[in-house]
């Protein structure tokens, strides 16, 4: 599954739109009951606009009636691992049980590094 999901994150990669940046990120989640929901980052000339890439597949999953997820790959354009933002990490938290694992590719070494939600994102946000 790790490497599927990676495999579908590079391909929302091809379509990010990150003309300011030059940095292409690609996302591929996988929901509770196994469907595979993508997406890149979009960027916009008013820079604060910009989604990443976590957050549109977050988006897609939930507006299409999915809202419990299980992982997520994250891939980009940089030559390391790519590490969510804090936002998309709190974002994604929303959704995300403690076995929730983040799969992050570095495509320089073609390393895989799986990390625990409660490693990456510890005393999150609660009411
Ligand atoms: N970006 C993501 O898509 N996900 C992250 O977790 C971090 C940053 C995007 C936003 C922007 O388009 C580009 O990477 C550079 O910050």
């Amino acid at each position: 599954m790790y490497n599927t999901l990676i495999k579908e994150a590079y391909k929302a990669f091809e379509n990010s739109h990150s003309p300011y940046s030059n940095f292409k990120v690609g996302a591929a989640l996988l929901t509770e009951d196994g469907e595979i929901y993508t997406g890149c980052n979009v960027e916009n000339v008013s820079y604060g606009l910009t989604i990443c890439a976590e957050r549109t597949a977050a988006v897609k999953a939930v507006s299409e009636g999915h809202n419990k997820f299980k992982k997520i790959a994250i891939v980009s354009s940089g030559g390391d691992y790519t590490y969510p933002c804090g936002a998309c990490r709190q974002f994604l938290a929303e959704f995300a049980d403690e076995t929730f694992e983040f799969i992050l590719h570095n495509n320089k070494e073609d390393k895989i590094k799986v990390v625990p939600i409660g490693e990456m994102l510890p005393y999150l946000f609660e009411l």
